[in-house]
């Protein structure tokens, strides 16, 4: 079985004061909580087992909103990463909670159009190693702000965290799917250039072993970091039919 993690650290200072009191996956995306759309993107994937990663200050503000987990039908951990130390650095607090079992991985701010169910199933399907989604980009400014892959046919080569020059126009969106050794890849991991953990490194790894295969986003997809991709996600979830 599948286990789901749900990343919601960090500090969202892009949002601030919007953040003043309370995280940016709590704010109003559509006509709910940003977090809730992470939820129904597992749940209705059949994913029912649930962590929830988030940060000390904000970590009783996401129990009162999501509780035991009994009114989306599926069951909720919590765990807190005490310091914004990178997307890799929270995931590694989901270990003992995967406990062997495969993963999916949400960032809890990426806000989709429909379902990734298919990339589910393609991870499903797939016999080991870790896969990702990706989006093609229509303007390249954005690209900068992201992980960037590059693409050899059907293979990623590469993938580069805000590049300066992007090489192509797909973006590495946050939803990753990973076997039990992704734990281990962690703990191989250094810094980077700006401190943190990063998710691309993991990816990266897993391109090196020759494990990384790949799904892309059907339909719109944003990082609901600002205040212009807040609105745009605004906009996504209340013409989405999949969510009303
Ligand atoms: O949105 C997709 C992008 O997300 C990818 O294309 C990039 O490769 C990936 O690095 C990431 O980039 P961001 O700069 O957007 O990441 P950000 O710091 O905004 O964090 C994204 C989510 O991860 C956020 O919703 C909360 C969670 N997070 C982040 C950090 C740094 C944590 O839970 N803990 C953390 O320490």
């Amino acid at each position: 079985m599948l286990r789901g993690i749900i990343l919601a650290g960090g500090l969202g200072t892009r949002l601030y004061p919007l953040t003043k009191v309370t995280s940016k996956h709590l704010l109003p995306v559509g006509n709910e909580p940003m977090v809730f759309h992470s939820v129904k993107q597992l749940t209705t994937a059949g994913i029912t087992d649930i962590l929830i990663v988030t940060n000390p200050e904000y970590v009783g503000d996401f129990v009162n909103a999501l509780g035991s987990g009994k009114d989306f039908g599926c069951e909720f951990t919590y765990r807190v990463q005490e310091e914004a130390k990178g997307i890799a650095h929270a995931l590694a607090l989901a270990e003992g909670f995967a406990g062997g079992s495969r993963i999916v991985v949400l960032l809890g701010d990426n806000i989709f159009e429909t379902s990734i169910q298919h990339a589910v199933n393609d991870f499903q399907a797939q016999q080991h190693g870790a896969r990702v989604l990706l989006k093609q980009m229509s303007d390249p400014k954005d690209l900068m702000g992201l992980g960037v892959a590059t693409l050899n046919g059907n293979h990623i080569v590469a993938i580069e965290e805000k590049p300066k020059h992007p090489k192509s126009d797909y973006a590495v969106v946050g939803a990753y799917f990973y076997d039990a050794s992704v734990f281990d890849i962690i703990r191989s991991v250094e810094p980077s250039a700006r401190g943190e953990y990063e998710i691309t490194a993991v990816n990266n790894a897993y391109i090196d072993h020759g494990e990384l295969e790949y799904s892309l986003v059907e339909g719109r997809w944003v990082d609901a970091g600002t205040f212009d991709s807040l609105t745009e996600a605004h906009q996504i979830l209340l013409n989405s039919s999949d969510y009303q």
